[in-house]
């Protein structure tokens, strides 16, 4: 069986696109294993894997706990708040006193860009990027293509929007990487102050109108602004960011094809997209939720495999 060329899962950046096509392939068989009335596999049995969330999560924790435990793996939890980070303890500290009773891969989400590439140089274990700041959300970018796979067969010339607040979004960035290397086009849409200075150096074209961004693509990624990032205001109200950047069922229906919807979740109904175009049969979101697990399952198996 060939082997991903990383120790570690700290971002799309440092993956060649045999690895990213030995993840889609692998998900591809886990996916056939949890839609079966028996869903676990031995697997990672014995391997002790922890759940490190600094920050706020729903849908990505309980999506690699469930894919861990599909794997029987031994899991433990461990949130921010409710730690001894709270009483000064540094992340080094925190994590080496996780690994002394023996863990052997570390998933972590964190507040902090580098988070992840930090803790894998002065720790053993395996490290998964569950997202780092604005960094990059590598196991969101990887479900993603799997979703995009299903419904377009491939990603070599797919045209993908990414829409919203691109400024802040790991989701964005770790799109992006994945998608140039696989072959896809991108677009990226929103507000001016919300685009990075040098976006396009990453081998994208932007487009402020999100009609003709739309009217362009066959796939459109909708991201939710990502308020608890922002330090100064970027746009007038939410109101005229919907206005400008909402996708409706009006402006859905007024393209000349189908095109397929998407959005990381959790979603601000109303904001970015509307209910009626969330719950749509243009909408893969679900599919996307369902594919994390399968995702993740391939992830957390290429890497406990890696010397
Ligand atoms: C994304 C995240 O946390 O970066 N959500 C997720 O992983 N399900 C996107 C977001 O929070 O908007």
């Amino acid at each position: 069986m060939s082997a991903l060329s990383v120790q570690h899962l700290l971002g799309i950046k440092d993956l060649t696109v045999a690895d990213i096509e030995l993840i889609l392939s692998t998900a591809k068989n886990f996916k056939g294993i949890i839609n079966q009335p028996i869903k676990r596999v031995p697997s990672l049995r014995d391997v002790t894997i922890a759940n490190l969330f600094f920050e706020n999560s729903t849908r990505t924790r309980l999506s690699f706990e469930l894919a861990e435990k599909r794997l029987s793996a031994d899991v433990v939890n461990f949130a921010a708040s409710s730690s001894s980070v709270s009483k000064g303890e540094t992340l080094i500290d925190t994590v080496n006193n996780i690994l002394a009773m023996k863990v052997d891969m570390v998933v972590m989400r964190h507040p902090k860009p580098g988070a992840g590439v930090f803790l894998a140089k002065h720790i053993k274990a395996k490290i998964v990027n569950a997202g780092d700041g604005a960094h990059e959300h590598p196991t969101q970018a990887l479900l993603d293509a799997y979703s995009m796979l299903e419904v377009h067969g491939s990603l070599k010339g797919l045209k993908v929007a990414i829409v919203g607040d691109i400024l802040h979004s790991r989701v964005a960035l770790s799109n992006i990487f994945l998608l140039n290397k696989m072959g896809a086009e991108v677009v990226v849409c929103g507000p001016p102050t919300l685009m990075p200075k040098f976006i396009t150096s990453l081998g994208v074209r932007v487009e402020y109108d999100l009609m003709k961004a739309l009217e362009w693509c066959d796939v459109a990624n909708m991201l939710r602004i990502q308020l608890e990032r922002q330090d100064i205001k970027y746009f007038p109200s939410l109101r005229e960011y919907t206005m400008l950047y909402g996708l409706d069922k009006e402006r859905l229906d007024s393209l000349s094809k189908k095109i397929t919807i998407m959005h990381p979740g959790p979603i601000n109904r109303g904001i970015e997209i509307t209910s009626d175009v969330a719950d749509s049969d243009q909408s893969i979101i679900l599919d996307q939720v369902e594919n994390g697990v399968a995702v993740r399952m391939a992830v957390l198996y290429l890497l406990a495999g890696a010397k």
